[in-house]
């Protein structure tokens, strides 16, 4: 299972980064505009900052909603780096999109997918990755890992090479149940992540360890 960051804060990034499994990094126009990141160049110099820290895929979301926009952004977008892959809208001019960019080997992740039928498009035209939002189902009191069983299942039916992408992820258990489900990827916050790490009887256990190596040294 990989694990990207859903962020485009680059301390969290490099933090990420240094606990050396980093699979690659997703971020959105939101995220962009709460590190205050604005203007086309500012945005563009910002992916390409991601791309020098981290060695994975680094999505980068088109603004355009129109097949002719998203194909210009999203080429100069992929011009960018190696390491970009264009993040297009599930609406009929991003599928469009998206058949045209994988026909020319340029990576996608159709993302604000609420529904298996919208990733069964997006397979069919070839995104690289489908990114379901599950925290956002959750928060409208839809099960978002249910949508993630279901895009699985078509997805093997047909051996759909597109990658399952489990986005909105808002904590450690979305993680532990989107990787049972077999989820190729999960993207979340950096408190998600470091979740995972904790355990009480591991911090107990550590802390006799250590005393017990004290009292017979
Ligand atoms: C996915 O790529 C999105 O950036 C993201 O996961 C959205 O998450 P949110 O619902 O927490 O905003």
């Amino acid at each position: 299972m990989k694990f990207f960051i859903d962020t485009a804060n680059l301390t969290q990034i490099k933090e990420a980064q240094t606990l050396g499994i980093l699979d690659g990094v997703t971020t959105n126009p939101s995220l962009m505009a709460k590190e205050r990141i604005t203007g086309t160049e500012n945005i563009k110099n910002h992916y390409k900052a991601i791309c020098d820290i981290i060695e994975g895929d680094v999505s980068a979301e088109v603004i355009g909603t129109t097949y002719e926009e998203m194909i210009k952004e999203g080429e100069e977008l992929a011009a960018l780096h190696p390491q970009i892959v264009v993040k297009l809208p599930m609406i009929k001019d991003g599928v469009k999109a998206c058949k045209y960019f994988s026909d020319n080997g340029i990576r996608t992740n159709i993302t604000l997918v609420f529904s298996a039928g919208q990733a069964l498009l997006a397979a069919k035209a070839g995104a690289t990755y489908v990114s379901p939002f599950i925290g956002r189902l959750d928060d409208i009191s839809t099960d978002g890992l249910h949508l993630i069983s279901e895009i699985r299942k078509v997805y093997d039916n047909y051996n759909f090479q597109t990658e399952i992408l489990a986005a909105s992820v808002r904590h450690t258990m979305h993680i532990n149940n989107c990787a049972k489900i077999g989820a190729d990827v999960m993207t979340g916050p950096l408190s998600a992540i470091e979740g995972l790490l904790k355990h009480p009887l591991t911090d107990i256990g550590l802390e006799k360890f250590l005393a017990d190596y004290k009292k017979g040294n």
